[in-house]
């Protein structure tokens, strides 16, 4: 039995008050939890004072990306290392907005992802089809080609500290969810491309996330799912009260 993680997103939002409060708010109402794993992703501001808020806590820390150099003149850049440094156990890898907003290919997600890795962070390694990929019957090709270029050098071991998160772009911030079904087919193929890439029970083993659009309304539906075992949430992660909500009917 796999365990279920809920992971938010909250992108671009959030000045370190904020954060503060939400974190707190979070810690209060989640404090019995032991049967989920919570992580938080605030932005890079956040994330030293959000790391002391939550010590001691069952919340756990990831950054929303990093760069994949150890270090350099890099202006702007962020390395895993600095990540670690600073209590993150995860980042956020090739979320489609890196993708479409900031040119970030499969081979730089690859990049990425090992140097998550080297780092000693679980790399939470996003991926999905457009709404014209879709349409246009290409759902699986091209998860295939982000799965097998994003996951590029990986092996069992490797696959230990990587979380898969199928977030089809056409359900990111639109308020359109995947149905179940739909969700659910697309993480048995993602299980299925695994297994053809891990040998040993590390297909089965792995987490593969669903995000886009997860609300409290549609979380336990989804969750439900044989495939999913838990949510990248984004605009519902920003508040107390319905990320909390998301947790909690993750639990079945
Ligand atoms: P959303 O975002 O929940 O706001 O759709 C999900 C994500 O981008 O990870």
């Amino acid at each position: 039995m796999r365990r279920k993680m809920i992971a938010g997103n909250w992108k671009m939002y959030k000045t370190v008050t904020e954060a503060l409060a939400l974190v707190q708010g979070l810690k209060t109402k989640l404090i019995d939890i032991d049967d989920v794993d919570m992580v938080v992703a605030p932005p890079f501001t956040s994330l030293a004072m959000v790391y002391q808020a939550i010590q001691s806590s069952n919340i756990m820390l990831s950054a929303q990306d990093l760069y994949y150099e150890k270090e350099g003149a890099y202006t702007g850049e962020i390395s895993g290392g600095m990540l670690k440094d600073i209590g993150c156990q995860f980042v956020i890898v090739g979320h489609s907005e890196r993708r479409s907003l900031f040119g970030e290919t499969d081979e730089i997600v690859n990049k990425k992802i090992h140097a998550a890795l080297n780092a000693g962070l679980s790399a939470i390694f996003c991926l999905g089809e457009s709404l014209e990929e879709r349409e246009a019957g290409m759902t699986f090709d091209v998860v295939n080609r982000q799965v097998r270029a994003g996951l590029a050098g990986c092996g069992e071991k490797e696959m230990k500290n990587i979380v898969m998160a199928y977030e089809p772009i056409w359900a990111i911030g639109t308020g359109k969810t995947a149905t179940p079904a739909q969700a659910n087919e697309a993480h048995a193929y993602i299980r299925h491309l695994l297994s053809g890439i891990i040998s040993g029970q590390g297909a089965e083993q792995a987490l593969i996330l669903y995000g886009g659009s997860v609300k409290p309304s549609n979380a336990a539906e989804l969750m439900n799912q044989p495939d999913i075992d838990g949510a990248l949430v984004g605009g519902a992660s920003l508040t107390v009260e319905s990320f909390s909500e998301i947790i909690l009917s993750s639990r079945g």
